[in-house]
């Protein structure tokens, strides 16, 4: 009798085992190369692919934090077509050095999607869905300067932190702020990178104290945590910030505290970055489940967030064509359905 019982213990054991590995094959298994965790926008990017990409939805989602290490976030790749995944999903952490490790997943026949940052040294992937930086950057000097018309600022002196350097995000950000700098003759009196994060800007801007006290009224921080060490550190030297105060402060993201602080004023302006880009990407990976062919750009829609209400809209020229965009006066609302 008891053997009898052990008998059907193990067939039922089998039978539970057999169910659960068809269950499991038919998940669509991904990999997804995450930079690491530098930002709040990063932690809304991460739990926007773990919201989409569950179990329930039809998915094994194996996820990689390279902790902004660019040989980490390479390894972790070739990881993932060692466990010959279906799908991986790189967010870039530099533009560059890509061509042969994503010639290796062509190799392994496993598309990939880019997410957030570009590549510009390959074009061996099925995607991209992310932002335009470079917009970004343009709409935050167009601002500037409909903003200090309208406040008559006559001269501006800037200190940007960057982003990280060599991203994408970094580089567009960069690049657009500083054609509308060069064409109105503001002067950037330095440009440095505070790696996306809090540390990073407080540092940054403690130097940049050291250096510049007195000479500057502009700060560009390319996140808002960066904003976030910048504004620790300016109120530790008793410099003034934001609507009321002597040094215009901008950031980028427009993550939820990032908004609070546009809300309060002492973020005078926040351009989006907008981090939930995993239902676009799901959509990609299920046209390619289909055999359809995706649409390889996809742009995330963002809003450029203001305090004042001052200036209705700014209107930026990207390769050659106009594009007016309202600009967005923070509310209750608008704060509480961020991410
Ligand atoms: O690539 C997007 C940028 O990276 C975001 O602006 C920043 O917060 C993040 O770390």
């Amino acid at each position: 009798m008891k053997k009898n019982l052990v008998v059907i213990a193990a067939m039922a054991a089998a039978l539970c085992m057999s169910v659960t590995a068809s269950a499991d094959e038919d998940l669509i298994t991904i990999g997804f190369a995450q930079v690491g965790h530098e930002s709040d926008w990063r932690t809304a990017s991460t739990q926007s692919c773990q919201d989409v990409f569950t179990e329930e939805n039809g998915y094994d989602l194996q996820f990689v934090d390279c902790d902004n290490d660019s040989a980490t976030q390479l390894e972790a790749v070739r990881n993932f077509i060692e466990q010959d995944v279906d799908y991986i999903i790189i967010d870039p952490i530099v533009s560059t050095g890509w061509d042969e490790v994503l010639t290796e997943c062509e190799d392994a026949g496993i598309p990939v999607i880019v997410i957030d940052r570009t590549i510009d040294d390959s074009d061996k992937y099925a995607a991209w869905v992310g932002s335009n930086f470079t917009t970004e950057g343009l709409a935050c000097g167009e601002w500037l300067k409909a903003y200090a018309e309208a406040k008559g600022i006559e001269e501006i002196n800037v200190l940007v932190i960057e982003g990280t350097t060599g991203s994408s995000a970094a580089i567009g950000r960069t690049d657009g702020f500083a054609e509308i700098a060069e064409r109105e003759g503001w002067t950037i009196l330095d440009s440095q990178d505070g790696d996306f994060t809090q540390t990073g800007g407080q540092e940054i801007m403690e130097s940049y104290i050291k250096s510049y006290e007195g000479q500057f009224n502009v700060v560009i921080c390319q996140n808002d945590n960066e904003a976030f060490g910048a504004m620790d550190a300016m109120t530790a030297a008793g410099i003034s910030y934001g609507v009321d105060g002597d040094v215009i402060l901008v950031s980028f993201d427009a993550c939820t505290a990032g908004l609070e602080y546009v809300q309060s004023g002492d973020i005078n302006a926040d351009f989006e970055c907008n981090p939930l880009a995993a239902p676009f990407v799901e959509e990609v990976i299920q046209q390619l489940e289909a055999g359809e062919t995706p649409e390889t750009v996809v742009y995330m829609e963002e809003h450029w967030y203001v305090n004042e209400d001052i200036l209705e809209s700014i209107t930026v020229t990207v390769d050659g064509e106009e594009q007016e965009q309202a600009l967005t006066v923070v509310t209750d609302e608008i704060v509480e359905a961020q991410y």
